[in-house]
């Protein structure tokens, strides 16, 4: 099969939500249906559970689960599918965003008695600036919810989307019937005593027939005929390109728990989801179908065996096909380095390959050569853009509490800074560190895993910064009015680990001040920015 084939078969993408709107079971039933798995139960919810956050076994667990479970590659209508696990938990909302840049799109689930929850939203948004495309699975259609038109306007409102319904419910919770299949045209029942995993699906594409009455009663008609009048007038009729480049997103309908309205949703998912997508670095566009390998690193997994000092680094092929012993160019560090057993990823297990085609994931084994965001091509100097750090929304001083042990502290936290697990700022004027993170679950993470896995004993101190702002240095570094932010704000300045200057803010109010003190200075909140 030729490259341009392998590619256009491939589909890549990650499935968003609210914890507890079904992710889990939704990404369980695309496995069914792709044969990967055989039976329901069998992936485990990355999850953690509520009220565990002191419980370190359940971090651990945690981690445990969400190597097995970071790229679930499955099979299914000769496409070849790898959905890239997103957690869900919102401290690990930074791990989240990063793989976000390794997908191609996405699909947004959302419990239909919930709406839309604040998870969602924050998600949705880092998608929706990236113009990737969406498909929103309304969830749980078995039970009493929203109705569906003021569901579709919530979406609409709160994630900023314009939605195209391609299935509508018939009914719902204790009098859902089915739905009505706008893609396919047909109507799918949902029938059965136990009303579980009973599907039926009926070819029907005119609603006006009267044996739509005899199918699901003439009440339960009527209204489907209304509801599908009201569709066809207010949404605008599914726009293949318009989804590719962000601006519409198609919205099914179903229950995952009973295998309702899934395939469905994956038959139109490998039809319309794109495949690999060209993507940007700092000196070109790449394009998935150029011979030459590139990739990137958006996760890094480390110290899984604590006997081993293994690091998996998880890297997206770009461009090309990544083999086996053949040496790439790391062009962060400028060498070559190979790989002689490159992991591929299948539905609950990796495998060494040889070969591995744009779009996959390949898991290399690292011995502390690589930081999320590297780049690796077969000899072509770039770096893909697009895997900022944002600020972070906790701050602490970390403390050595075993002056025997500053060795391991420092390459501990170096390491997990590399791995992403919270961001590290050191102080110009005194050189103390400050990790920042977006959850306290963090903190405990660190601590623990500093212990375990390095020997070493930290304690934190509080350090209440609002926000991290990342500072653009003038075209001239000796502007006077820059000289003098720094002066005066030379507690509060510190550098990223990429040696970024940074600005501590302690308050939204400080931040005005500075922006109003000095309008030539400019702030970012990320720390990737076109100059
Ligand atoms: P998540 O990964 O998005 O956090 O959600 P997950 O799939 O774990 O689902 C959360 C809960 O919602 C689970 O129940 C799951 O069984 C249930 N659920 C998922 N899809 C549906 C659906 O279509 N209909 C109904 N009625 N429930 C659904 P749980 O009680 O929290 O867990 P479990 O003990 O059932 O695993």
């Amino acid at each position: 099969m030729s490259l341009e084939q392998e590619i256009s078969k491939r589909r890549t993408f990650g499935i968003i939500s609210h914890p507890d709107a079904g992710k889990t079971t939704l990404t369980e039933k695309l496995l069914l249906f792709g044969g990967a798995i055989q039976e329901a139960g069998a992936v485990k919810s990355n999850k953690i559970k509520k009220g565990a956050t002191s419980d370190f076994m359940e971090i651990e667990r945690q981690r445990g689960i969400s190597v097995a479970t970071s790229v679930l590659a499955f099979t299914y209508k000769d496409h070849k599918i790898n959905i890239l696990d997103t957690p869900g938990h919102k401290d690990f909302a930074e791990d989240t965003f990063r793989t976000l840049t390794a997908v191609d799109s996405v699909i947004v689930v959302i419990d239909v008695a919930k709406g839309v929850e604040e998870q969602t939203e924050k998600l949705v948004e880092v998608c929706r600036m990236r113009n990737i495309p969406m498909i929103v699975f309304i969830n749980k259609l078995d039970r009493e919810g929203k109705d569906a038109f003021d569901l579709l306007d919530e979406v609409e409102q709160k994630l900023g989307l314009r939605v195209t319904p391609l299935s509508f419910p018939i009914g719902m919770g204790y009098d859902f019937k089915g739905i009505y299949n706008i893609w396919e045209k047909n109507i799918n029942l949902f029938s059965g005593d136990s009303r579980k995993n009973i599907e039926e699906t009926i070819a029907f594409d005119d609603v006006s027939s009267p044996e739509l009455e005899e199918l699901i009663s003439s009440q339960s008609a009527q209204r489907l005929r209304e509801d599908l009048e009201l569709v066809y007038e207010v949404y605008p009729s599914f726009d293949r390109q318009a989804y590719l480049n962000g601006t519409q997103q198609p919205v099914f309908f179903g229950s995952a728990l009973n295998n309702f309205g899934v395939r469905e949703l994956l038959d139109c998912f490998v039809e319309i989801a794109p495949s690999p997508l060209p993507k940007a670095s700092d000196v070109r566009i790449v394009q998935p179908n150029e011979k030459g390998f590139t990739g990137f690193v958006f996760k890094i997994h480390a110290n899984m065996d604590p006997n081993h000092r293994d690091r998996l680094a998880f890297v997206k092929i770009v461009s090309g096909t990544f083999e086996r012993n053949k040496p790439y160019l790391h062009t962060r560090l400028g060498k070559k380095l190979k790989f002689s057993s490159p992991n591929a990823f299948f539905a609950e297990k990796k495998e060494v390959v040889d070969i591995s085609y744009a779009g996959d994931i390949v898991g290399l084994h690292d011995t502390g050569n690589f930081k999320i965001g590297d780049t690796l091509t077969e000899g072509e100097v770039l770096h893909f853009k697009g895997i900022p750090s944002f600020s972070p929304e906790h701050f602490r001083y970390i403390n050595n509490a075993d002056p025997l042990k500053s060795k391991q502290l420092e390459k501990g936290i170096d390491q997990l800074m590399d791995e992403g697990v919270a961001q590290l700022f050191t102080l110009d004027f005194n050189g103390r560190k400050v990790i920042g993170t977006v959850g306290a679950l963090q903190y405990e993470v660190i601590q623990y895993r500093l212990e375990h896995e390095y020997g070493a004993k930290c304690s934190y101190e509080n350090f209440p910064i609002f926000k991290a702002c990342w500072v653009e240095e003038p075209e001239n570094p000796k502007d006077p009015d820059y000289l003098d932010f720094l002066r005066v704000k030379q507690k509060y300045l510190a550098r990223d680990k990429q040696g970024q200057l940074v600005f501590l803010a302690d308050s939204a109010f400080s931040i005005e001040m500075v922006k109003q003190k000095y309008p030539q200075l400019k702030l970012h909140f990320t720390s990737e920015f076109d100059k």
